[in-house]
């Protein structure tokens, strides 16, 4: 059956006041302070369709997530400060630019935010990444923490936090909670995502309101087994095993 294509910044408001999509024009989406999405330019869309074609193969669709990995982390760096630096030329000019303030890392949420890893080490040379694993406690249903492995100085780091399908927002919650149980300031988290649920985007930024979350989409919601519609299935057995 053909997916009609979901006004996708739309959804968040639209949820949040009950307003019929119908009637609510795309530019009027305003967007929680802390949350960016990609510019909706026909690159994306198109990078977007691919990755959530069922038949693209898992060669295309390793190429065509990672196209997008890279442009979500140019659009995370972009966020981070930066200071003035003057250089000299070959020319013998100065030139006054700037250069960036402070250190940063990664963190992936695994296994599917280890997909991301790539993308930020070719726009960061020799960054240092950390990973976190959460799962789903079966007793509880509660999402727990079973392994962590991050920077030893992660406090004094901006963190590029990694998961490329933002849900429930259940396990970046968890995530982010580990973060800032090491020390990490919340306005020194980014939180990449490839598609975001607007479940998960209210979850989040609910509790937390000063880090950013930086999305290539946002998507029309959740089905009862919890996956993002219209989605692209798991990503994590996309990336890494499907064939
Ligand atoms: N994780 C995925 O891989 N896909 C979803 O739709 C939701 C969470």
């Amino acid at each position: 059956m053909a997916m009609a294509k979901w006004p996708r910044v739309n959804t968040v408001l639209a949820l949040k006041f009950k307003i019929n999509l119908k009637i609510m024009p795309k530019s009027d989406y305003p967007l929680p302070p802390n949350v960016v999405c990609l510019r909706e330019t026909n690159q994306i869309e198109a990078l977007l369709t691919m990755i959530r074609d069922k038949t693209t193969n898992r060669g295309d669709f390793i190429f065509y997530s990672d196209r997008i990995i890279r442009l979500l982390v140019e659009e995370g760096l972009n966020h981070l400060p930066v200071v003035e630096k003057t250089v000299v030329t070959p020319t013998s000019n100065e030139f006054k630019g700037v250069g960036f303030k402070g250190k940063i890392c990664g963190v992936s949420i695994m296994r599917a935010g280890e997909a991301m890893e790539q993308g930020l080490r070719d726009c960061c040379r020799s960054v240092r990444i950390g990973k976190i694993l959460i799962q789903r406690d079966e007793e509880t249903a509660q999402p727990k923490l079973y392994y962590a492995k991050l920077p030893p100085d992660i406090e004094s780091r901006y963190v590029l936090l990694l998961d490329p399908m933002l849900a429930t927002g259940g396990s970046a919650i968890k995530a982010i909670e580990v973060l800032l149980s090491h020390g990490v300031k919340e306005d020194k988290i980014l939180f990449l995502n490839l598609i975001a649920a607007p479940e998960g985007i209210d979850a989040v930024t609910k509790k937390y309101s000063q880090l950013k979350l930086i999305t290539a989409c946002i998507d029309k919601g959740l089905d009862e087994k919890k996956y993002i519609i219209p989605g692209l299935g798991d990503f994590g057995d996309r990336y890494f095993t499907l064939p």
